[in-house]
């Protein structure tokens, strides 16, 4: 918490950016329904944040927010507002469009079709540890927790990777979109970064249809021509979700898993003990230090939460981040139990917009923590570890480590 006695929302202070479990803490206890100064309701409870994403009245829309709507006075950010919100992705429509977007991917998605890329999964883990392991030292961002799903997202569209670096650089950009208040430039610069990237996507869709491959791209643009079930627009802003997504998230689940288990040897050593623990271990650290920390939803109707009356149009923020340090919910939420049963933490959200990647990356970090844990021991930090700048999505730029590599 701040200094200042006040009771306020803020994720860009820094100490709350570094920290923020102490501030929801106060937050779900004192004012669980909280009007915050920037603008927008909070919630931090666990049995609030899930009522909301389970509630038709309330949109995922931006469209029905009254801040776009504001955002609108300046022309130059409606123009750049508008290329996508012609065709917006599913993360930001509401059915039936939803269903029809979401229907086109799910099959991709499924726990049985992820399960394929296990052994390809496998792989990289052990080419990407194989390369530091007579080092001695690592960056795990850059060495493991970003090359992996970046990987495994892009082979699964087909985008070459000789590429890969610019999208790394739009992607940063735009990611700046999911927070709850940024500044105007800040603004135009990640709308100009969406523009560049589905500018990019256009051309690489026309390569692919000139040349179809056996890639998810080849088969989304079948839904295209044949079935007429998506237009081109909706096509590139399917393949801005769903790459930025792979590039962005899980990321964070690695590197933020990775440095609560630096921190604490004593559920380290019992992991190494016991990697049978592996997928339970994973859920506790989705919950733990949860990569998307907020998520929010616009009102259709006027509409009472606890005693507080929401107007139609205005924003509700879900901090999934907090929901999931509910004592409520979760006995002695701040203590890492790798164990935990019942774990419903909701950092994959919940109710029609459940993440659609959640098999893909509890399968990534499945594979990739337990390998690291195996192949290097005595893992200590060999510096500060550094935070990205976004708050909704929670995780670090930098975290290097020294270890000894096991026989
Ligand atoms: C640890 C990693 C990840 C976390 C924590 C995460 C978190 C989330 C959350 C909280 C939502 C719901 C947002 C809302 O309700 O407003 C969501 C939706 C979504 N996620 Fe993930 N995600 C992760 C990985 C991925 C990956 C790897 C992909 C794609 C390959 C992906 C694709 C999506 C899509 C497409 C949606 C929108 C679903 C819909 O609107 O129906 N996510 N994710």
């Amino acid at each position: 918490m701040s200094a200042s006695d006040t009771l306020e929302f803020n994720p860009f202070l820094p100490e709350v950016h570094e920290d923020p479990y102490p501030l929801y803490h106060r937050l779900r206890a004192e004012d669980p329904v909280h009007r915050s100064p920037l603008g927008f309701w909070v919630l931090t409870r666990h049995a609030d944040v899930l009522a909301l994403l389970r509630d038709p009245r309330m949109s995922r829309d931006p469209r029905r927010s009254r801040r776009v709507e504001q955002l609108r006075a300046s022309a130059e950010l409606d123009e750049l507002l508008a290329a996508e919100e012609a065709a917006p992705s599913m993360l930001f429509v509401d059915p039936p469009d939803h269903t029809r977007l979401r229907t086109l991917v799910n099959k991709a998605f499924t726990p049985v079709a992820v399960e394929r890329l296990r052994p390809r999964v496998e792989a990289i883990v052990a080419e990407l540890l194989d390369r530091v392991a007579g080092a001695g030292a690592m960056d795990v961002v850059e060495d493991l927790a970003y090359p992996l799903p970046v990987t495994v997202i892009c082979e699964l569209f087909g985008v070459p990777e000789a590429d890969r670096d610019r999208f790394r650089a739009w992607s940063r950009g735009l990611v700046h979109l999911l927070d709850p208040l940024v500044a105007e430039d800040a603004l135009e610069r990640a709308l100009r970064a969406r523009l560049a990237l589905r500018g990019y996507l256009r051309e690489l869709i026309a390569e692919r249809r000139a040349h179809p491959a056996g890639d998810l791209l080849t088969a989304l643009i079948a839904a295209e021509d044949q079935g007429h079930q998506l237009s081109e627009a909706e096509l590139v802003s399917m393949c801005v979700l769903l790459l930025v997504a792979g590039h962005e998230t899980t990321v964070n689940l690695i590197a933020n898993g990775l440095l609560a288990l630096v921190r604490d040897p004593g559920a380290r050593a019992r992991l190494q003990a016991d990697p049978a623990l592996a997928g339970s271990a994973v859920e506790e650290l989705l919950r733990y230090d949860s990569p998307v920390q907020f998520t929010s939803r616009h009102a259709r109707t006027d509409l009472d939460i606890g005693d507080r009356h929401i107007q139609a149009g205005e924003t509700v923020v879900a901090v999934l981040g907090a929901a999931n340090r509910d004592p409520a919910q979760f006995p002695d939420p701040d203590r890492l139990d790798l164990a935990r049963k019942p774990n419903r933490h909701l950092a994959f959200g919940g109710g029609i917009h459940f993440c659609l990647g959640a098999p893909l990356a509890r399968m990534e970090a499945g594979i990739a923590i337990p390998a690291l844990l195996a192949r290097l021991s005595a893992l200590e930090l060999a510096g500060p570890p550094v935070r990205r700048d976004t708050v909704t999505l929670r995780g670090l730029a930098s975290l290097p480590v020294t270890f000894r590599a096991a026989a």
